[in-house]
């Protein structure tokens, strides 16, 4: 049963799963704070009741008054986006974020993180690991979640592989098309997230979370590409560095190249779950990769309908 009197600060709310987290805590009528860089953009989307707060993770002062009051903190912030060097500020975001949770007597942190679990990571899944050790050293209980690609509609990673799959008919493919990954739903990840914010005081946790298929990049494609009735054809290639698919990419999608470029090195990365026990303290059985695109296909369809006729809706 919900606590609905825990007072919970959300980061990220401006981004794709903080602005999803913060649309179902709306509905349960939970007592959030949100903390953003450009409280202006969000306020006019929150509900009645919803706080929003300036707060900057990179400028440690704005951080004690949104801690104030907090029992559960959410982490759902990347530095990918900006033009330095992410991994250090990643460091510096959540050092910040633990050091003032921890001032604050902050009693749970809930971080999503990134799945991965081999030797020689990506910057990007090591900087989110990295991520979560800093946030388990604030004395919080930590609850980290760790999953792979999430598909949903407007998450990054799927946008990359839907403008491939809607832009080219014929695709030479490089290695990292082979990897396997575990795809989750986006609706199954917010369940997690509100489960991880429910769960009973006890020890920090990292729990890994996938949906039911284990797949190859090239599977999502295919099976996207199945779902939109479009015939693609792959070419495999295994000359293509993770560098030159950063250019590939850069130059077929609409993304910023540079977020792009940092995704993609991760696709080198296996992203299974190794260890589904910790997660099933929950009781949530995640969908497959091809339920997971329906999904998204059929919220997409829904939006278009209510942008075409918002009165009708
Ligand atoms: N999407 C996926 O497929 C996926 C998969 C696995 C894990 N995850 C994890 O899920 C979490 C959220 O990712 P997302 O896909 O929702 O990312 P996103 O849409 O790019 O959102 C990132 C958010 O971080 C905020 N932010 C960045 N720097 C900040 C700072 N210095 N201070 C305060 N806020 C800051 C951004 O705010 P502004 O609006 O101000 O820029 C934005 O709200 C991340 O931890 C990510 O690793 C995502």
């Amino acid at each position: 049963m919900a606590d609905n009197q825990k007072r919970i600060l959300l980061t990220g709310a401006t981004g794709y799963i903080g602005g999803r987290l913060r649309r179902r805590l709306e509905a349960e009528s939970r007592e959030l704070r949100c903390l953003a860089r450009r409280p202006e953009a969000l306020e006019p989307q929150v509900a009645r009741g919803t706080e929003v707060v300036y707060g900057d993770l990179l400028r440690p002062e704005t951080l004690p008054a949104a801690m104030r009051g907090i029992s559960t903190a959410c982490y759902l912030v990347h530095s990918m986006a900006s033009g330095g060097d992410f991994a250090r500020e990643d460091r510096e975001a959540a050092r910040a974020f633990a050091s003032a949770a921890r001032a604050a007597g902050v009693e749970r942190i809930v971080y999503l993180g990134g799945l991965g679990s081999e030797d020689a990571l990506s910057d990007h899944l090591a900087s989110r690991q990295e991520v979560g050790r800093i946030l388990r050293d604030s004395g919080a209980q930590t609850i980290e979640l760790r999953a792979s690609i999430i598909i949903g509609s407007g998450s990054l990673s799927f946008e990359m592989i839907r403008a491939l799959v809607e832009r080219l008919p014929v695709m030479v493919t490089p290695r990292w098309v082979r990897t396997l990954a575990q795809p989750i739903a986006v609706e199954d990840v917010i369940d997690y997230l509100v489960d991880a914010i429910d769960a009973p005081a006890g020890r920090s946790l990292v729990l890994e979370v996938g949906g039911a298929d284990r797949v190859s990049y090239g599977d999502i494609m295919a099976e996207y590409a199945r779902q939109r009735g479009l015939h693609r054809v792959m070419i495999a290639v295994p000359v293509l560095s993770p560098r030159l698919s950063s250019l590939w990419l850069a130059l077929v999608t609409p993304l910023q190249a540079r977020v792009g470029r940092k995704l993609v090195e991760s696709l080198r990365n296996e992203t299974t779950v190794g260890d589904p026990s910790g997660a099933e303290i929950f009781d949530i059985r995640p969908c497959g990769l091809a339920e997971a695109i329906r999904q998204a296909l059929a919220e997409e369809e829904r939006e278009i309908a209510q942008t075409r006729w918002p009165k009708a809706s």
